[in-house]
């Protein structure tokens, strides 16, 4: 089962979770993630394979306007992007991976196809053994979806929310208030706001109620996609404790968009930096850097010299690029 209402897929999370042993707090989540389907893996082994995959678009303007005017004159001609250009990768289960890349580098497209929402041309994807086209629904079963955007119900609060999708989640409990307040104090939002409603409250606090909804509703494989842009400092913060929480103490895997790089190096123990929808490399920091220092005799490169010497892009350029991407589409 999954929630019906259908987020965009803007910031998506999707979420697996281990089989819990007896006695955890997690086992005492039924949530709707059907653990009889997670095959028993050993940790270390692998959570996600990805193997050549490939998708293009053919870009058309998705404006009414523009469509109303195409009816009219004749069809411009579409330039097709090559959002994933052979991607292959592994993550290992209770690894936390991060994707990072410029704008339009194809982060998002990645996590559309491992969540089953967009199938891709070529090329395989297994999630904990089960291939995202041939076993689409088991996959879904293991995946929750959350977006910040449009999938609340913005007039009622933070915990009329999270009980809301609980409860379609099937999960019932004295506590559950108890459990949903602890949560989102954990990630950093003030008790008294719990109860206000969601349209109060800023941007940064929405993401985290998203990011407690998908805890609640049971988490294993975590696919989270640029949960930190935009966010304050001190917001980052805590949904990166949070994510390191999710992943030390309740055997996550988690898979992490960014175009951030100080939160891709302090959360991520690898990392795969894409470009134009290829994957340039992938390694740990260390791997990374060293890597670097060798090829570009770098002395003590940081994830920045990193990234600009593998990539040839400035991150910190990129904040306009959405719009840019725009006018190109
Ligand atoms: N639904 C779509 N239709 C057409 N083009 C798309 C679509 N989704 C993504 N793209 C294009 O694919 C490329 C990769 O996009 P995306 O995966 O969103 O990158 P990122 O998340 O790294 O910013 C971009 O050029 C983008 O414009
Ligand atoms: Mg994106």
């Amino acid at each position: 089962m999954s929630l019906d209402i259908q987020p965009p897929e803007e910031w998506i999370m999707s979420v697996v979770i281990r089989e819990p042993e007896a006695g955890t707090s997690i086992s005492a989540m039924p949530g709707t993630i059907d653990r009889s389907l997670l095959p028993s893996i050993a940790n270390g082994s692998q959570a996600v394979v990805i193997r050549n995959v490939s998708k293009q678009f053919n870009k058309t303007k998705r404006r009414p306007l523009l469509r109303f005017r195409r009816q009219a004159g004749p069809a411009k001609p579409v330039k097709p992007v090559l959002a994933l250009d052979d991607i292959s990768l592994e993550v290992k289960r209770n690894e936390i991976y991060g994707i990072l890349g410029a704008n339009g580098s194809g982060k998002s497209t990645l996590i559309r196809v491992i969540s089953t929402l967009l199938i891709p041309d070529t090329g395989n994807i297994k999630v904990f053994g089960y291939d995202v086209r041939e076993d689409e629904m088991r996959v879904k079963r293991l995946i929750n979806r959350v977006s910040v955007d449009a999938s609340f119900f913005k007039k009622l609060s933070a915990m009329e929310n999270l009980l809301y999708a609980v409860r379609l989640y099937g999960r019932s409990g004295s506590d559950l208030r108890g459990e949903i307040t602890k949560i989102l104090v954990d990630l950093g939002i003030k008790e008294d706001r719990v109860n206000a409603p969601l349209e109060q409250m800023s941007r940064g606090m929405q993401q985290k109620v998203a990011i407690a909804r998908a805890f609640l509703t049971s988490p294993v494989l975590l696919l989270l996609d640029e949960p930190t842009t935009g966010l304050d400092p001190r917001s980052k913060k805590d949904v990166q404790s949070f994510v390191n929480d999710l992943r030390d103490n309740h055997d996550a895997t988690i898979v992490i968009c960014s175009h951030d790089m100080d939160e891709a190096e302090a959360l991520c123990d690898r990392i795969a930096i894409m470009d134009g929808g290829k994957l340039i490399a992938v390694g740990t920091v260390d791997e990374l850097k060293a890597l670097v220092a060798e090829r570009d005799g770098i002395t003590n490169p940081s994830m920045e010299d990193v990234f600009i010497a593998l990539t040839g892009r400035d991150l910190r350029d990129d904040e306009g690029d959405l719009e840019e991407d725009e006018k190109a589409a």
